[in-house]
């Protein structure tokens, strides 16, 4: 029901792109030059540099996705949309005759429309809904609950420290042990059942938040994806040519900060941003995803 109340809306209303401006500055979007989105989602960000007369490869690994973005960028010319994995990023930009670029963009995460649907298993609106969480059914074949009817107890804790304290950590462990003796854990009630009585130390956030964050990055390899896709785009990128990479938890930041000082300091880039750039107050505003936005810049010399 949820998918046919989605078809109809404009995707715009669902998932708004964050830093819209900051990001075609700190492209340097210019008329004629070319650019990767690895994340396409809905083609806001792509839009954008359309709009500036810049050529964009988009890639996406959710096919729904991608018929979201194609649907809203028919009108332009000079941009192409693949179904893939960043992580082969390499072999994409290969493939399409795309490289080297002036600029490659990663908007990482899920989209709001992942967050909003209540079928995939990203939302706890939904307790019904299966505990899934892979951005593409196809080729991917674990599932969050996969996991957390499978992994070990040592595995069970770092899975969930990504996003938790040790403490959380360990405990929120014991409970999907506990959990899965009684019967296995399938659905996102369950895992709301195990969430119950968390402490995660942030009033006013939900405490299924971060054990839901853990799980989906978990299940979609984000981290290890992330580190490894860093130095196949850099290679893509011309002279002066920008990686510019929005990230949202502090997991993604800190191996986006460590790839930028590695190339600084052996001198094949320049880091343009020391601290984050952030959202100004009036986007944080109006989009509540931009609050934990943090984007960095590095320039390949
Ligand atoms: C935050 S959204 C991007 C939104 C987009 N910048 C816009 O303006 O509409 C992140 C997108 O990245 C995609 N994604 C996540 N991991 C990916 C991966 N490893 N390879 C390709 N796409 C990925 C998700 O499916 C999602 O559509």
């Amino acid at each position: 029901m949820n998918k046919k109340i989605l078809a109809s809306q404009s995707p715009g209303k669902y998932h708004e792109s964050v830093m819209v401006d900051e990001v075609i500055k700190s492209l340097h979007v210019e008329k004629g030059l070319r650019y990767i989105d690895c994340t396409a989602g809905n083609g806001g960000h792509m839009e954008a540099i359309l709009k500036m007369g810049g050529q964009v490869l988009g890639i996406d690994l959710d096919p729904a996705m991608l018929a979201i973005s194609q649907k809203r960028l028919e009108k332009f010319k000079g941009f192409k949309l693949v179904q893939g994995n960043f992580v082969n990023i390499d072999r994409i930009a290969r493939n399409n005759n795309w490289f080297p670029v002036n600029g490659i963009l990663f908007d990482l995460g899920v989209s709001n429309i992942h967050l909003k649907d209540l079928e995939r298993g990203f939302s706890f609106e939904n307790p019904e809904a299966l505990l899934d969480m892979r951005l593409n059914p196809d080729t991917q074949n674990v599932k969050g609950s996969d996991l957390l009817n499978i992994l070990r107890e040592d595995q069970l804790e770092d899975l969930f420290s990504i996003s938790l304290d040790p403490g959380a950590a360990k405990w929120i462990t014991g409970r999907v042990l506990h959990s899965r003796m009684e019967k296995p854990i399938e659905t996102v009630g369950d895992m709301l059942e195990i969430c119950e009585g968390l402490r995660t130390g942030k009033p006013g956030m939900s405490v299924a938040t971060l054990p839901f964050l853990a799980l989906r990055i978990a299940v979609n390899s984000e981290l290890i994806n992330l580190k490894e896709v860093l130095p196949k785009a850099f290679d893509l990128l011309k002279k002066d040519g920008r990686l510019v990479i929005i990230s949202f938890h502090s997991g993604e930041d800190k191996i986006v900060k460590d790839f930028y000082k590695e190339k600084a300091g052996i001198g094949e880039g320049r880091m343009i941003t020391f601290a984050p750039i952030r959202a100004g107050i009036t986007e944080v505003d109006l989009n509540r995803r931009a609050r934990s936005a943090k984007m960095r810049i590095v320039q390949k010399l």
